[in-house]
Order: C-alpha cells, then structure tokens, then sequence
C-alpha cells in the first residue's frame, strides 16, 4: 500500500493531492504494465477505461493524423468514460508502458474523491476537444 502511495505522489496529476485522497485514490487505481506497439484505444470505439501515464509514451491519433504525444503524468480516455461518446482519436504506445487504469465506475469515484483533481481532467478535456475542434476547421 505504501508503495502504491509513493507511485501516485510522483505523478504530477496528484501532485495536489492531500493523503487521505491519494490512499483513497490508490484503492480505485489498477496498475497495468503494457507492451510498445500496442494500442490502447481505438477511434470510433465505445470506452470503458481512464488511464493515467506512470512511465513511457503514447502517441494520440485522429483520422490517422498525429495531434499529440503524451508521457508520465498524462491522463487519456476521460472523453468516452465521461460521457459514454465513442472514442474520441487512437492511442498507440510508443514505448513498453505503466499506466494506472481505472473502469468507469472507479473513475467516476476518483472524480469524487477530489475536486482539483476533477477540474484538471475537466480543462484537459474541454482544450482536447478544443483542439480537435481547431482540426475540423482547418
Ligand atoms: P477518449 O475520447 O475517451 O479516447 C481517446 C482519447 O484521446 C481521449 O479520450 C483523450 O483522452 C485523448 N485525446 C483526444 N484529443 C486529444 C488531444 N488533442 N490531445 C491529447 N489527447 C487527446
């Protein structure tokens, strides 16, 4: 339990996290190792799971052009959980990866468990969305 807690203090997202948040985060967190090469998330798909970067990179597609690459501290797949809309873009790990998953259920209790922690997934999305929107106009 501990270690867990030392894993989620060093990532940046909880870096506002009191302890009592992040012991209460680190029962909803699931760490999953992943494989360079393998894609996480599907365009156009229905989405289940949030994830949260502890080490490697991934690359976000849309329509198969690059709009972003994220690393540790990153957060992806708030869109479909949030709001049950099919994925929003793919995203491919660049390198083997840690991630912290969580269902929608567990994310749903993890915005709950603290408001700042809400609102930075909440302006990450809407300037995600933002920038999407920015590539349809072009
Ligand atoms: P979701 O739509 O559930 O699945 C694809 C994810 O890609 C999306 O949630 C965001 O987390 C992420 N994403 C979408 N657009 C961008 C962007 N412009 N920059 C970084 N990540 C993005």
């Amino acid at each position: 339990m501990a270690k867990v807690d030392e894993t989620l203090k060093n990532i940046s997202i909880f870096s506002e996290c009191s302890n009592k948040e992040l012991k209460a985060i680190s029962k909803l967190v699931t760490q999953v190792r992943v494989n360079a090469g393998r894609e996480l998330i599907r365009e156009g798909e229905p989405g289940r799971e949030f994830m949260i970067i502890v080490d490697g990179s991934a690359t976000v597609r849309r329509g198969g052009s690059v709009l972003a690459q994220l690393g540790p501290g990153d957060f992806f797949g708030e869109m479909a959980v949030v709001a049950g809309v099919p994925r929003t873009a793919t995203i491919t790990a660049d390198t083997d990866m840690v991630v912290e998953a969580l269902n929608r259920r567990e994310f749903s209790s993890l915005l709950d468990e603290s408001p700042k922690l809400a609102k930075k997934i909440l302006v990450g999305a809407v300037k995600r969305l933002h920038e999407i929107e920015q590539t349809l106009v072009k």
